[in-house]
């Protein structure tokens, strides 16, 4: 089995490198590939770590090779934000990056699962399905838009709140990945399998504090990036899951997928899913929504909406 990963050089991309040879499984095959030419030295460098996942390196303009016979892609690659600016801002560099990639994907790999991580992400997982659709390879099983930063933050600030150890907390984030549209469901909580009760104030503090968490790095990196490591970190945790489902070890995750038909959410959606043999085997039911979350509901979806016929419309108008 082969993952391959586009943006192999960047912030995000050389820890993400590193967490893959590190937690994927033995006998893996890992593709780092980035336009810099320091790219076949990072599979180098990273080689010298003693696990049986093997790295190799590709750059320059053709991500080709790296791409040949890959059961999954990962991409990082992209600009990422300074301080003033939203996801959205992305989008002018970003699409035209992953729509490029994703064209390769089509070409060289059609059958591989594709996790998105790039900015922003609400848009750019329409983009390549968009991409994939007229290349007449899309398979909605099979593209994802990573969002377990959200569900990591989630979880994090939680415990940090209401004093509980992190490992035992669980917090629910459905949506997009860009601030209202980023919807933790905290009526859901739950720490040691039990409820966690908090507070209007608490909730409305702690929903924000999510929304913003991206942003909250921007502004303390002061012009040096957006989260790299935490993001990194996540990034893993979701794409060893999603590896280890493909090769027969199910897992549940939310991600950011195509929504079922007549589910009532918009087209693209992070929800509850079950990852199989093929990617995407089941999405799972959101649960109960509290009156809150309903109104955020409410008001996310037309953002969200918004945010995907801007991608399919780059691809279709172009
Ligand atoms: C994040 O959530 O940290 C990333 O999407 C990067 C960003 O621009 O916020």
């Amino acid at each position: 089995m082969k993952l391959t990963l586009l943006g192999a050089a960047g912030g995000i991309g050389q820890t993400l490198a590193l967490l893959l040879k590190l937690r994927l499984p033995v006998g893996t095959e890992l593709a780092l590939y980035d336009i810099s030419p320091v790219t076949p030295g990072i599979a180098v460098d990273i080689s010298h770590v003693p696990t049986s996942v093997k790295a190799v390196g590709y750059s320059g303009e053709d991500p080709t090779e790296a791409l040949k016979n890959s059961d999954m892609v990962l991409i990082t690659a992209g600009v990422a934000r300074k301080p003033g600016m939203t996801r959205a801002d992305l989008f002018n560099i970003n699409a035209g990056i992953i729509k490029n990639l994703v064209e390769k994907v089509a070409d060289v790999c059609p059958k591989a699962c594709i996790g998105i991580v790039t900015n922003p992400v609400n848009t750019l997982v329409p983009i390549a399905a968009e991409v994939l659709r007229k290349k007449g390879v899309y398979d909605k099983r099979k593209l994802f838009g990573v969002t377990t930063l959200d569900v990591v933050r989630a979880k994090t600030f939680m415990s940090e709140l209401k004093d509980k150890h992190v490992e035992t907390v669980r917090v629910p984030v459905i949506g997009g990945h860009s601030g209202p549209t980023i919807l933790p469901l905290l009526s859901q909580a739950l720490s040691e399998g039990r409820k966690v009760e908090l507070t209007q104030e608490e909730i409305e503090k702690l929903t924000y504090r999510i929304q913003n968490a991206g942003t909250e790095v921007v502004e303390a990196k002061a012009g040096g990036g957006s989260a790299t490591l935490s993001m990194a970190e996540s990034g893993a945790r979701f794409a060893v899951a999603v590896f280890e489902a493909l090769l027969g070890d199910g897992c549940v995750r939310y991600a950011y997928v195509e929504s079922k038909e007549g589910s009532g959410y918009p087209e693209f959606f992070a929800q509850p899913v079950r990852f199989g043999l093929e990617g995407v085997e089941e999405i799972l039911p959101i649960g109960e929504l509290s009156q809150y979350e309903k109104e955020q509901l409410a008001e996310m979806v037309k953002i969200l909406e918004n945010d995907i016929k801007i991608g399919k419309d780059f691809v279709n108008q172009a």
